[in-house]
């Protein structure tokens, strides 16, 4: 069975993370999420950690020199037979990087999952959602914790992120649709790009996802 290079493309609050705990449990595939590889870097107790705070906490986007190394670095560690990307790539140049890493190894994107969803709809999720230090993701009115403020899977202590304030909620949506949104086309072009409505509940998107990967994979068995 060939290799799933799979990456989860889609607006902040699209439900990347929340779809992506049920993919990686079907088909087996370690989840590589920069956002999480962010979050931990910028507890470093360092120039780098600092200034990667100061970043995402205003909305915008890590330098590819950071980001791109530890992405490659994550491929190489854990994604020898097959990969789950959410979060990277997030503008041309990241793509490029990627492309040319999986290239010299032999390998290749197998598709890109596109999550849409409107712009009003992301604001009232990310408003609502709180998850806990390993990135388990709930909404206090839509999909709420057992226990308030206490995580179902691992007890731990559930948070609001700080890039989840209206204002820095506005301007990663402004950075989505400027530098993010473009390769849309690009993985169209490529014949790469699935789409999905995400304005559906997560597990009807779930099952869309799930059968479209499913039929990719028998397909390329035949
Ligand atoms: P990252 O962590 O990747 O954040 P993001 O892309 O903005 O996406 P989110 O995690 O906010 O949303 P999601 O799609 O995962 O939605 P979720 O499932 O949580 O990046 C954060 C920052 O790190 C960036 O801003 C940047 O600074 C930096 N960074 C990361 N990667 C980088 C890169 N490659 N280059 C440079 N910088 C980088 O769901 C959201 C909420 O909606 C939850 O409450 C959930 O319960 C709810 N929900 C989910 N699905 C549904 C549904 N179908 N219906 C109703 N509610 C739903
Ligand atoms: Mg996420």
């Amino acid at each position: 069975m060939s290799e799933l290079n799979l990456i989860l493309l889609g607006p902040p609050g699209a439900g990347k993370g929340t779809q992506a705990a049920n993919l990686r449990e079907d088909f087996g595939l370690p989840y590589l999420a920069t956002g999480d590889m962010m979050r931990t870097k910028r507890k470093e107790d360092s120039d780098l950690g600092r200034k990667v705070a100061e970043i995402m906490d205003s909305g915008g986007l890590v330098d590819d020199e950071v980001v791109c190394k530890v992405l490659i670095e994550a491929i190489e560690e854990h994604g020898d037979d097959g990969f789950l990307l959410d979060g990277f790539p997030r503008k041309a140049s990241q793509a490029d990087i990627l492309d040319r890493a999986l290239e010299q190894r032999g390998r290749a994107i197998t598709a890109v999952i596109l999550i849409e969803v409107d712009d009003e709809e992301l604001v009232q999720r990310l408003a609502g959602r709180r998850q806990c230090e390993k990135g388990h993701v709930y909404h206090v009115d839509t999909n709420p914790p057992e226990q308030e403020g206490v995580c179902d899977v691992d007890g731990l202590p559930l948070e609001r992120r700080r890039d989840d304030e209206p204002e820095v909620i506005r301007k990663r949506l402004d950075v989505y649709h400027a530098e993010t949104e473009p390769l849309v086309e690009r993985y169209d072009e490529a014949g790469l790009l699935q789409r999905f409505d995400g304005m559906q509940d997560p597990e009807t998107v779930h099952r869309h996802i799930r059968k479209t990967l499913s039929t990719l994979r028998l397909e390329e068995r035949l």
